[in-house]
């Protein structure tokens, strides 16, 4: 087997995480024989410095021809008086926009060494092992858009949430394979009582579920789904729902998990896939060796389970990471007394040894 991976460091402590996942990927090559190979390419800051754009031509054709794209993060308040075209975060909506990368994976694994670290009461945190599959490229978002003087009295503007049926099946269809590889459920969230877009949305999700007999799928309005993350979180496996919804309770989860930089994410393309953390390029701590690598190194299981399809070598992977935290290694961010302090570097080491 041979397999081809874009990394993309990007700014701040993109190089520090993507040289961390690259040491664990590494690692993981050497015991499953996955046969991994590395192109390095520029975006972000970084890209805009050296070339004057943030996603230069030459970093699309490297991500179209690999099996994965590892993204760090860019951004930075070193390019703040850039002109909005070229600021560093468009290179990530461009590669979104390039890639057609239609979904958003957003696991949240509470692990058992890490239940303190949520804001949630112990007993709710507990246990906590969700996904949430987000639609990325339809929706509200990118619905037609009004901005009006015309009406007298008072000016108006509107946002046209559309979607259509090959949209939710591929969405939805996505979230039934996800729910196969884990524990068989899958909660569509909507807000069937209102939207019409949420009646065909729940219409179709039916349709793709007969297809899946071994999957439960339960619905639930995206109100009662706000609380529910509160309330008992654990209760969910894969979390399915449209753009807009899926924006905001992936950042509610996201809390659940109690540090932004363990999280890992997952944006999935029609061919190409792009696998990056939730947290971005932390200009403050960049440079110096003590950003937390884990949502980076989690982000390159992701792309050892859905681009390479290798689960085995994906589950190590978690598997180490959760025994890195067992065994009471922190990183600066998750450091409390009693426990072992590490560099980002350091915690690549101790990933790989376990
Ligand atoms: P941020 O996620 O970069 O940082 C928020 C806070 O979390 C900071 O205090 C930071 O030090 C800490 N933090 C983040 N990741 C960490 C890690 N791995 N280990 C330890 N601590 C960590 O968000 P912020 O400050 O709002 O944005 C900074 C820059 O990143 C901005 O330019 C923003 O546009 C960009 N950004 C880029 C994203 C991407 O590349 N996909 C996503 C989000 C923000
Ligand atoms: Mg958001």
């Amino acid at each position: 087997m041979a397999y081809k991976i874009t990394v993309i460091p990007g700014d701040g402590i993109g190089k520090e995480i993507t040289d961390a996942a690259v040491k664990v990927l590494k690692k993981t090559d050497e015991k499953f024989q996955l046969g991994l190979s590395y192109t390095y390419k520029d975006a972000g800051g970084t890209a805009y410095d050296k070339f004057g754009t943030p996603l230069p031509d030459d970093t699309v054709v490297a991500c179209k021809a690999s099996d994965g794209v590892l993204f760090g993060a860019v951004g930075g308040d070193k390019w703040d008086g850039v002109e909005p075209s070229l600021r560093p975060e468009k290179a990530i909506l461009g590669l979104r926009k390039q890639l057609g990368l239609y979904a958003n994976l957003r696991p949240v694994k509470v692990a058992d060494a890490l239940v303190e670290y949520s804001p949630l009461k112990p007993e709710l945190a507990k246990g906590v092992d969700l996904v949430i599959v987000r639609e990325l490229i339809g929706g509200i978002y990118f619905g037609d858009k009004c901005e009006s003087e015309q009406y007298k009295g008072s000016e108006r503007a509107w946002d046209l949430e559309n979607y259509s049926v090959p949209e939710v099946e591929r969405i939805t269809k996505l979230a039934f394979e996800t729910a196969k590889l884990r524990r068989g459920k899958v909660t569509s969230v909507d807000k069937a009582n209102v939207l019409a877009t949420s009646r065909l949305w729940r219409r179709t999700t039916a349709e793709v579920a007969k297809g899946y007999p071994e999957v439960a799928l339960n619905n639930l309005y995206v109100d009662n789904c706000a609380m529910q993350l509160a309330i008992r979180p654990a209760q969910f496996d894969v979390i399915v729902t449209g753009n807009l919804f899926g924006d905001i309770l992936s950042d509610e989860a996201a809390v659940v998990g109690g540090s932004i930089g363990i999280l890992p994410s997952a944006s999935i393309g029609t061919d190409t896939s792009l696998y990056e953390p939730i947290h971005g390029s932390a200009p403050d701590i960049a440079g110096k060796g003590i950003a937390n690598p884990m949502g980076t190194v989690l982000s390159a299981a992701m792309l050892l389970r859905y681009s390479l399809h290798e689960e085995a070598a994906a589950k190590a992977i978690e598997a180490a990471v959760d025994q890195a935290l067992a065994d009471g290694y922190r990183t600066a961010d998750l450091y409390k007394d009693g426990f072992q302090r590490v560099s980002t570097d350091e915690m690549a080491d101790v990933i790989c040894e376990r």
